[in-house]
């Protein structure tokens, strides 16, 4: 969710107004993907490296977030959303990781979107602690070394419940990934949008959509005759 701090430079606002404006943007686009009938929509919130801003800045978020996951609990519920978060949450100020496990509580039983929040997330990071998940079973004598492959490894990263994406949707037209679910999205399409996340909603979600339905995909087969 890329380019709160342009837009609100543009406007001549605060960058705190341009993350309250992404807020907004979070809640349009969960009400757009439960219409389309996604099924699990991961948020990229808050990276290992957002931790390295401007103190007044990760409060405002964290204040942000904790506002977020309180007030629109009930709006969230009542979409049948259930909420998921990945990342270091033991990093999250005690507030938050509170408001968090409530929201997760209380929506544990839906069966609509998966809304999961990558918090205090990166991508190296979760490889890293799954290795050490890894290493530790097979020091307990639960796993055998031999049988360690892609799916017995994927089994130990924080996204273990969750499909891998098949869309990745890039706002601000910045071309990287910056530490985002760096072994999931092998065989993600990428969709690049210009558009500032404040500005994401409905219409390019719906483009990127229909983008991805005309890609095709092989995985590294090729095509059927
Ligand atoms: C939001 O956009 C990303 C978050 C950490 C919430 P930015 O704050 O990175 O916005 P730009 O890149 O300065 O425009
Ligand atoms: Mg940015």
């Amino acid at each position: 969710m890329d380019g709160n701090g342009r837009w609100a430079k543009e406007r001549g606002l605060s960058r705190s107004e341009g993350h309250r404006a992404g807020a907004e943007a979070v809640r349009r686009t969960v009400e757009a993907c439960t219409d389309v009938g996604i099924e699990v929509l991961t948020l990229y919130a808050f990276s290992s490296e957002n931790w390295k801003r401007p103190k007044a800045e990760v409060e405002a978020l964290m204040r942000l977030l904790e506002r977020f996951l309180t007030d629109k609990l009930d709006e969230i519920c009542e979409r049948n959303v259930r909420f998921q978060a990945i990342g270091q949450l033991d990093k999250l100020p005690k507030r938050c990781q509170e408001a968090l496990h409530r929201a997760i509580a209380k929506t544990a039983e839906n069966t609509g979107l998966t809304l999961v929040l990558a918090l205090s997330y990166g991508g190296r990071e979760e490889i890293v602690d799954a290795t050490k998940s890894i290493v530790r079973h097979v020091a307990e004598g639960h796993l055998d070394p031999a049988m360690i492959n892609t799916e017995v490894f994927a089994a130990h990263l924080y996204t273990r419940y969750y499909p891998d994406p098949d869309l990745l949707v890039r706002t601000s037209g910045e071309l990287r990934l910056s530490n985002f679910l760096l072994w999931q999205v092998s065989y993600a399409e990428i969709f690049v949008t210009k558009k500032l996340w404040p500005d994401f909603g409905r219409d390019v979600l719906d483009e990127a959509i229909e983008e991805f339905s005309r890609r095709e995909r092989r995985f590294g087969d090729v095509s059927p005759p």
